[in-house]
């Protein structure tokens, strides 16, 4: 295994390191919001229609997270932090656990759970449809983010499939686009965010190509 593997596999399998407060702290500050809504819910202090905006707060947290777990890999490139990679899983945890909420308050709270009117939406709302996909994508994810499933599958297999963020990202920042029809301010930061973290992971693995190249050029590989 390359030196550049092992040190992208030691977080993932051996999460404990210095900072050892970091993970905790950021798992209890994910709670966070969550607990706010329950308090504004439980005082009515939420909106006029707390199922539309308890439903809208689930769905932009979803993607705050997201992109958040997305700017970890970033973020070491650019400034050599190793911090973030440590954090990246319960991030992205924290998305899937909003998403699901999200999708649960839809269907729960928003239709009832009335399957009729559901499909009579996605027909009627094509944004839906698009979310789904992006939640679709998130459950893969969340279910193979244990070290035993990267070790089943293999690192590459591993790596290749949690790309798919970026696809769930893009498809997240889709939907709010296609939900908001008239300020677009807020999905276009999110979807400007994700352009240039997506830039910078491109540039990184260009560099990498370009390396490997001339090292077998140079017959140093
Ligand atoms: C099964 C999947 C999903 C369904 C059925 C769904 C449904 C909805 C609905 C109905 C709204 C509008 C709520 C309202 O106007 O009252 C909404 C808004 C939103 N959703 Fe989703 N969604 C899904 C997945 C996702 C995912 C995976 C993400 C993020 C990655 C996401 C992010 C958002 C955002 C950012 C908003 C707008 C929030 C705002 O306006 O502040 N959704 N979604």
């Amino acid at each position: 295994m390359s030196p550049a593997k092992a040190a992208a596999l030691r977080p993932i399998l051996f999460p404990s390191g210095p900072l050892p407060w970091l993970k905790p702290a950021v798992i209890v500050a994910g709670l966070v919001p969550l607990v706010k809504m329950e308090i504004d819910l439980i005082r009515g202090t939420l909106s006029a229609d707390p199922v539309s905006a308890g439903e809208n707060q689930l769905g932009l947290l979803a993607l705050v997270f997201l992109v958040a777990s997305l700017a970890c890999t970033p973020l070491q490139t650019l400034f050599g932090w190793k911090f973030p990679i440590r954090i990246r899983k319960a991030l992205g945890l924290y998305a899937f656990f909003y998403a699901s909420l999200h999708f649960g308050a839809y269907l729960g709270f928003d239709k009832q759970l009335n399957m009729a009117e559901v499909f009579a939406d996605l027909t009627e709302r094509p944004f839906l449809i698009v979310g789904f996909l992006a939640f679709v994508i998130l459950v893969p994810l969340a279910v193979t983010s244990t070290a035993g499933m990267l070790k089943r599958l293999g690192f590459k297999r591993w790596k290749a499939l949690h790309r798919l963020a970026y696809v769930a990202g893009i498809l997240g920042v889709a939907h709010f686009v296609m939900r908001v029809k008239s300020n677009l301010t807020e999905p276009v930061i999110y979807g400007t965010i994700l352009g240039a973290l997506f830039a910078v992971r491109l540039g990184a693995w260009l560099k990498e190509r370009a390396r490997a190249r001339l090292n077998r050029e140079l017959g140093l590989d």
